[in-house]
């Protein structure tokens, strides 16, 4: 069992060592009335907390350099950044979606850079420095499985070695998990997380071929 931590005040989450303000959290209200979201970051998805989980079962090296893309309010980004001192970059095409990171990574006394880009615009050599690319739920429009695809092959290509996705089970993720197979190692599960609140999906860790 994991040590009972007690919350600082209402509308808080406690999830894999990092806290997480809920939308009726006062800052979380401030925000929203200043900067919307508008393609979809707007809450933490139950697939950020399948990357915690999974991560922690498997983790990166302390220190690694990792990239989120799609990284919405970045709770994935600050788990590695205070999990594994990770150096974390969050990307992400909404820019409405950085003041939430930024409030994110104070309240939990972490850095993450933030990037506002379109991840079919990522270049090959700038996303190979990163040993680690994760997403959560960023393959949910039919349109979105090509351009992941081929990013992920640059990233492979310029020396990633871990790509984590993860997904409620979509098609179009599927379907990207699918096109990965003939030139990477890839490796689906399902997989649950427990923390805040149990919440089961899919996750996939892809590789460059052995
Ligand atoms: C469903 S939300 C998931 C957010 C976060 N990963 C999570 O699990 O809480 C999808 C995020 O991907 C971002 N996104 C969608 N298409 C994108 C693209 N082409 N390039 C970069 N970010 C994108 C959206 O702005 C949104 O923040």
């Amino acid at each position: 069992m994991p040590r009972l931590e007690r919350l600082p005040e209402a509308h808080i989450d406690y999830a894999y060592g990092i806290f997480l303000l809920r939308d009726k959290h006062r800052l979380i209200k401030a925000l929203k009335s200043r900067y919307q979201p508008t393609v979809h970051g707007t809450r933490t998805w139950g697939s950020a907390f399948l990357i915690m989980d999974y991560l922690a079962a498997n983790p990166p090296a302390l220190g690694s350099k990792v990239m989120e893309l799609g990284c919405g309010w970045g709770a994935a980004s600050v788990f590695c950044a205070h999990r594994f001192q990770a150096e974390v970059t969050a990307v992400d095409l909404d820019p409405a979606v950085f003041p939430y990171v930024d409030v994110f990574a104070e309240i939990n006394d972490v850095k993450v850079i933030t990037r506002c880009s379109d991840f079919a615009r990522l270049r090959g050599p700038d996303m190979g420095k990163r040993e680690v690319i994760i997403g959560g739920d960023i393959c949910f429009w039919d349109n979105l499985v090509s351009p992941l695809a081929l990013l992920i092959n640059r990233a492979i290509k310029n020396g990633t070695q871990r790509v984590i996705l993860a997904d409620p089970g979509r098609p179009p993720f599927y379907e990207l998990c699918d096109k990965l197979t003939d030139k990477h190692d890839v490796s689906l599960q399902e997989w649950y997380s427990v923390e805040p609140d149990r919440y089961a999906g899919e996750v996939v860790e892809i590789r460059p071929r052995a």
